[in-house]
């Protein structure tokens, strides 16, 4: 008999990426399909969603090839990426990324018409570039034309679900990461959407993550009619993969973006303006989270411009050559503008202290080390490390491969750092797909740590002063952008 399990589908910023999983949540098939990242212009970033859509039908065509049988499918993607379409459901310009940030007029304009009070109070997040709201005002504004043949908005998972079950509507967990969402209540703000001229018939009713929203019918046909499960955004879809489930955990995610994530038991919203509150993907769970925009991407930026053909984990391991503090120099990770916690879209990266003495491990080095600064400043800012509180840390995404990379991180946050094996989203989306058929497996959830790492007490005084560096220099050099 052929063994049966749960897909999980991710339609990340790197790729599409699949994964099947057993009912004890053990990896059966996996396979990414890749696509590119459109610049048009600096702070721009769009993907086109026909080729998520060539990427899904390949890689259903993969799953059917194999002998598994699959129950029920989960979907998560990446969160505030936004897709326009006609009434057949049509993209009509290409996808607007999470990372684009050129909607900052459009937010100076939500908090000069409602006021930031206003904002806070109704929403418990500020309105930052990233959130999908602010990139329909954009296009309303700057592209009318194809506005007024908008009949849907979705985010990019929400449109893989779209053209998976011709079902239009959310979840609780993007919907967070669109400004459209009363997240203490998990519903829609209907009058606030109104108001934004965006009619809920464009985007369709919001649910549970767990929830069966529709019936496969995209791809070969042994794959039709199998459940879809509504799913959540990437990073509570990983949250979830990851245990990350209680307020006892915090979860760090090393991969494109950085991010600190908090499980919180309700909602309250966060110490810091630059911090998002947002929907769990378990019902009656919320979480607090900051994002550094480019954590990994700033290495794989400087990889794909400047290593010639090195790959990248000899290019990485070249990092390991330079000395720790990286002999001073220091290096902001703002390329694409940065979120938590100076929420700056016009903030750009630095190279601090640069001398003749260094080298290319410098430089490599300085990137890393610069990502644990900008994790460590989030979790400043949330507040996390300053109740005394003992609250373990489990790191996951590519960037924790790096032995190096995860000693940094331990060692700039001076505190043991658990490692689980990447299981991605698309396994998060997985056991959402396993938990709508099978709600008790929730008790199995439990992270499967590979190693812990432990700080190195002798690198610790560098490493806090080099902290204490890289806020000032943010600080000076801020007028400047
Ligand atoms: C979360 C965020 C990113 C994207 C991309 O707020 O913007 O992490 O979800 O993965």
């Amino acid at each position: 008999m052929s063994a049966s399990g749960f897909l999980g589908l991710d339609v990340g910023t790197q790729g599409l990426k699949g994964v099947i999983i057993d009912s004890k949540g053990q990896s059966l098939w996996q396979k990414t399909f890749a696509y590119p990242t459109l610049t048009p212009r600096p702070g721009q970033t769009e993907q086109n969603p026909q080729q998520w859509q060539d990427a899904l039908v390949a890689l259903l065509e993969d799953v059917a090839a194999t002998n598994l049988s699959v129950e029920a499918i989960g979907l998560t993607g990446q969160m505030h990426t936004s897709v326009y379409c006609d009434a057949s459901g049509t993209p009509l310009r290409p996808a607007i990324l999470w990372s684009d940030t050129r909607g900052s007029r459009e937010v100076e304009g939500l908090i000069q018409r409602y006021g930031e009070e206003a904002l806070w109070q109704r929403f418990g997040n500020l309105p930052l570039v990233n959130y999908t709201l602010v990139k329909c005002l954009w296009v309303q504004k700057e592209e009318p034309g194809i506005w007024k043949r908008v009949a849907h908005v979705a985010v990019a998972k929400d449109w893989i679900r779209f053209i998976m079950t011709g079902q239009w509507g959310s979840e609780v967990g993007d919907a967070s990461g669109t400004y459209w969402l009363s997240v203490k209540e998990r519903n829609w703000d209907e009058a606030w959407l109104a108001e934004q001229n965006l009619p809920l018939s464009w985007i369709g009713p919001v649910v549970e993550s767990n929830v069966v929203v529709g019936f496969n019918r995209l791809g070969p046909r042994r794959l039709h009619g199998i459940p879809v499960i509504a799913g959540s955004g990437d990073q509570p879809a990983s949250a979830l993969g990851t245990g990350v489930i209680r307020p006892d955990t915090i979860g760090i995610s090393l991969g494109t973006s950085g991010v600190v994530f908090w499980p919180q038991e309700a909602f309250a919203p966060p110490p810091d303006a630059s911090i998002h509150a947002f929907c769990h993907a378990l019902p009656n769970q919320w979480y607090w989270m900051g994002v550094t925009q480019a954590a990994a991407y700033s290495l794989t930026w400087l990889h794909e411009r400047f290593s010639g053909q090195a790959s990248f984990d000899d290019w990485t391991a070249e990092a390991g050559t330079a000395p720790v503090g990286s002999d001073g120099l220091l290096f902001l990770p703002y390329l694409n503008g940065e979120r938590a916690p100076i929420n700056n879209p016009d903030a750009r990266g630095v190279w601090f202290g640069l001398s003749s003495a260094h080298g290319r491990g410098h430089l490599i080095r300085s990137i890393l080390e610069g990502v644990a600064y900008s994790l460590k400043d989030v979790v400043h800012a949330m507040k996390a490390d300053v109740d005394g509180a003992h609250r373990r840390i489990v790191a996951t995404g590519g960037g924790v491969k790096s032995a190096l990379w995860s000693q940094i991180l331990s060692d700039v946050l001076a505190t043991p750092i658990d490692i689980v094996e990447d299981p991605g989203a698309a396994v998060g989306a997985a056991r959402l797909a396993q938990l709508s058929q099978d709600p008790a497996a929730l008790q199995d959830l439990k992270p499967t740590v590979s190693h812990t790492v432990h700080p190195n007490p002798s690198h610790r005084g560098v490493y806090e002063a080099s902290f204490q560096q890289y806020r000032e220099l943010y600080r000076r050099v801020k007028p400047l952008f």
